[in-house]
């Protein structure tokens, strides 16, 4: 995965960043930009996307994170809007979502995850350019 991040970030000048701790640069998981390689009822879209080591969890830092990458997605690259999505019952990553002002926005299936799975169902964040800091 890592390498598949590097290439990306390579060919476009972004993607999903290496998060470290800024006191010693420990790695600690992986935070940023992404263009879904899969059709979703919402693309063409860029997604902001998250995950990291369990350690880490409950510190802010992927709140920090994010919104560094909301600064670049906003601020450098110029985009109008960020989605982000998970499985509705993954709260921790919601929780990020709402830190992070994004409105949600209804529901849809995961084509990518079989039926029947409890993680099929996936809520929508958007966040536009416009509405960040109303
Ligand atoms: C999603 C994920 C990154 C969220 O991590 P998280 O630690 O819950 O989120 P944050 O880093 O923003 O931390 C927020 C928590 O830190 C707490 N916190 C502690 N110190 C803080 C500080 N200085 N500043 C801000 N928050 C702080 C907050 O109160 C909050 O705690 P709470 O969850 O008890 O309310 C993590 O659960 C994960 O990696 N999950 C697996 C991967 C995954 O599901 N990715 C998404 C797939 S779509």
């Amino acid at each position: 995965m890592a390498d598949k991040c590097h290439s990306l970030i390579t060919e476009r000048g972004w993607g999903f960043w290496a998060a470290e701790l800024k006191e010693s640069n420990q790695f600690v998981g992986f935070v940023g930009l992404h263009i879904p390689s899969d059709q979703l009822p919402f693309s063409p879209c860029v997604e902001i996307g998250w995950r990291l080591a369990y350690q880490h969890w409950g510190k802010g830092l992927a709140t920090e994170a994010a919104n560094g990458a909301l600064n670049v997605a906003f601020e450098v690259l110029h985009l109008r809007e960020i989605v982000a999505f998970t499985a509705v019952g993954n709260y921790r990553s919601r929780a990020v979502m709402e830190r992070l002002r994004m409105q949600e926005s209804g529901t849809f299936d995961h084509h990518q995850v079989p039926e029947g799975s409890a993680l099929r169902k996936h809520c929508l964040y958007r966040l536009a350019y416009e509405t960040r800091d109303a």
